[in-house]
């Protein structure tokens, strides 16, 4: 091979590498857009038989709708998300993200589409606010602003990260840790459905949530964020948001 064709071979495979994300007009164009969820985090986004169900998926379906395209929607584990997204294994991220300072270098937000935090539970007569928390041990999903928050308030050994937020919840059941910290409504849900033997404490932190798309990729963004306006306007968020969570969850 001569060095011209050398090189043209090295170009196209970094070409390869750095393909581009589809930009707002070619998904339009296809009429189909991909959106990738980690689905198991009732009541947001989760299985119900082989039907997805949750707030985010009628809300991203109710964005689509607006945009004029039909979502596909992916079920990924959650710590693969971002990094799928920015190999364009799919156009948009709808999964309770914290829009954080660490991800916004390696992906672009959308305004947040609902505000929440991390919740604090524990078998009843177990610790309940921060303060209770000091020099115990605390469960939570892997990947996720909750592993960040319990080390910053309660150092590195207090944490046990599980790959999965029910995985979080049976260990506390079983006694091997003294609390979870997790989503706040996520949470109310689990104490719900084991009344009598979970309980809920503080808030341990506050959180905006948003959608993310490639980085660099602003035709896109500027298309959900629209979008997004126009529903929570609209009457279509409040009606979403009153029927999982009989309040509005939207950032004040
Ligand atoms: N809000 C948390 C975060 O930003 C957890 C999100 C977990 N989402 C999920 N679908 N499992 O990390």
């Amino acid at each position: 091979m001569n060095r011209t064709a050398r090189a043209s071979l090295l170009f196209s495979l970094l070409a390869l590498g750095s393909a581009q994300a589809r930009p707002w007009q070619e998904i339009k164009a296809s009429g189909v857009i991909k959106i990738a969820t980690n689905a198991e985090f009732k009541p947001f986004t989760y299985y119900e038989g082989n039907t997805m169900k949750g707030f985010e998926y009628d809300l991203g379906n109710a964005l689509a709708k607006q945009l004029g395209v039909k979502a596909e929607w992916v079920n990924q584990p959650f710590d693969s998300l971002l990094i799928g997204l920015n190999q364009d294994r799919f156009d948009l991220v709808i999964s309770s993200h914290g829009i954080t300072p660490e991800r916004q270098k390696a992906v672009d937000f959308s305004h947040p589409h609902y505000c929440s935090g991390g919740l604090i539970v524990s078998r009843i007569g177990g610790p309940k606010t921060g303060a209770d928390l000091k020099g115990k041990t605390v469960a939570t999903q892997i990947g996720t602003t909750y592993v960040d928050q319990i080390r910053k308030i309660l150092g590195d050994r207090a944490v046990r990260t599980y790959p999965s937020n029910a995985a979080a919840l049976q260990a506390l059941q079983a006694g091997r840790v003294d609390a979870v910290v997790n989503e706040k409504f996520y949470n109310l849900a689990a104490i719900k459905a084991n009344k009598g033997q979970l309980q809920a404490g503080d808030l341990l932190f506050q959180e905006r949530i948003g959608m993310a798309v490639k980085k660099g990729n602003t035709s896109l963004l500027q298309a959900v964020n629209g979008a997004l306006a126009t529903v929570m306007k609209n009457g279509v968020y409040a009606k979403l948001s009153q029927s999982y969570f009989g309040q509005d969850v939207r950032c004040k």
